[in-house]
């Protein structure tokens, strides 16, 4: 086991943007073993820590355990700090407060290390109360072993009931990570990301790249391959003239692409976007949208076009 690969007062709220490493590992959606392979995540991994861009976001559940192991090997081999940000999956049969503690562990062990920055509830699978998994929570806070809480995919009630449930032990909730992007802006409409503003919760957003349809690669024409493809037919029809958009106004701001273009319109709003990359090229486009701000009339314009396609 390493000492400990994570900074010594860390905050999320200077964080610009991280890494997604759901991919890492899963072969059943993302084609690992196939389209890319441990030497891409071993240069997707080295070059953005090389860029200062060490917020990794994995979970127990990715490739049932192989993304913490991939990042865990890989944490092996540097000096450089981590912020490694995992998550516990309420699966229905773990209804004790310590299942919680018992699978942290065993994400400690797949990530070789004695301690996360965050530590996330996967989903609001409520058999466990909130109020429960919070104090399982606040026991992992005290053991040392997580500096951080978050939760994902929770609703404004649950999220507050999450806040309040940890404030009794004066922990405050760090993070909800949530599907937030270009094509599905419901946190906005539903008021979610003023409740979290308001509460000091950062939103982690995941899919921020909507899964790589908002890079404009992929066409109705060229759809993106596997599990995508006929998930997104219809989706890729409508959003062509976004997609046309992001590409004009990227143009404007030196040559951004529309995944750059994608990821900045997130940081504006405040989240904290969280890009799956499978390979060294992916890092280097997605870290080209951090250090430049999109216009108040660029983001203006975004938000009425996606409002032409995006629930
Ligand atoms: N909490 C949750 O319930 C939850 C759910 C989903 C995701 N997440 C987290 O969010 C992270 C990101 O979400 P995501 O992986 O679903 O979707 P995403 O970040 O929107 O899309 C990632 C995919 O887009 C493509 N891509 C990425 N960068 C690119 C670039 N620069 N140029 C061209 N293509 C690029 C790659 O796939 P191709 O090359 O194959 O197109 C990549 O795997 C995950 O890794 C995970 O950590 C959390």
């Amino acid at each position: 086991m390493t000492e400990n690969t994570t900074a010594k007062s860390p905050s999320l709220d200077n964080l610009e943007i991280g890494v997604g490493a759901w991919a890492w590992g899963d072969r059943f959606f993302w084609n690992y073993g196939g389209s890319f392979n441990d030497q891409d995540i071993e240069a997707a991994f080295r070059t953005s820590l090389d860029a200062g861009i060490n917020f990794i976001d994995t979970a127990e559940v990715y490739g049932q355990g192989r993304s913490e192991q991939i990042l865990g090997q890989l944490m092996q081999n540097t000096n450089k700090p981590v912020l490694v940000a995992t998550k516990f999956f309420p699966y229905p049969w773990r209804l004790a407060r310590r299942s919680l503690q018992n699978a942290l562990d065993h994400s400690l062990k797949r990530l070789q290390v004695d301690q996360v920055f965050l530590y996330q509830i996967h989903w609001p699978l409520l058999l466990l109360p909130i109020g429960t998994l919070m104090d399982a929570m606040a026991d992992a806070v005290k053991s040392g072993k997580i500096t951080a809480v978050g939760v994902s995919n929770f609703s404004k009630s649950q999220t507050q009931r999450a806040y309040t449930a940890l404030a009794r032990h004066n922990i405050p909730l760090a993070s909800n990570q949530v599907e937030y992007h270009l094509l599905n802006r419901q946190i906005e409409k539903n008021g979610l990301l003023a409740r979290c503003r308001a509460m000091g919760v950062r939103v982690i957003a995941y899919s921020p790249l909507a899964q790589g349809l908002l890079t404009g690669k992929y066409s109705p024409e060229s759809p993106p391959p596997g599990v995508r493809g006929p998930r997104y037919a219809s989706l890729l029809k409508n959003i062509q003239p976004l997609i046309a958009l992001m590409k004009e106004i990227g143009k404007g701001q030196g040559d951004k692409t529309p995944g750059q273009v994608a990821l900045n319109w997130l940081i504006c709003k405040g989240a904290l976007p969280i890009p799956g990359a499978k390979n060294l090229a992916q890092i280097q486009q997605n870290n080209g949208s951090i250090g430049w701000r999109l216009t108040e009339d660029e983001i203006a314009a975004l938000d009425a076009a996606s409002d032409e396609v995006a629930k």
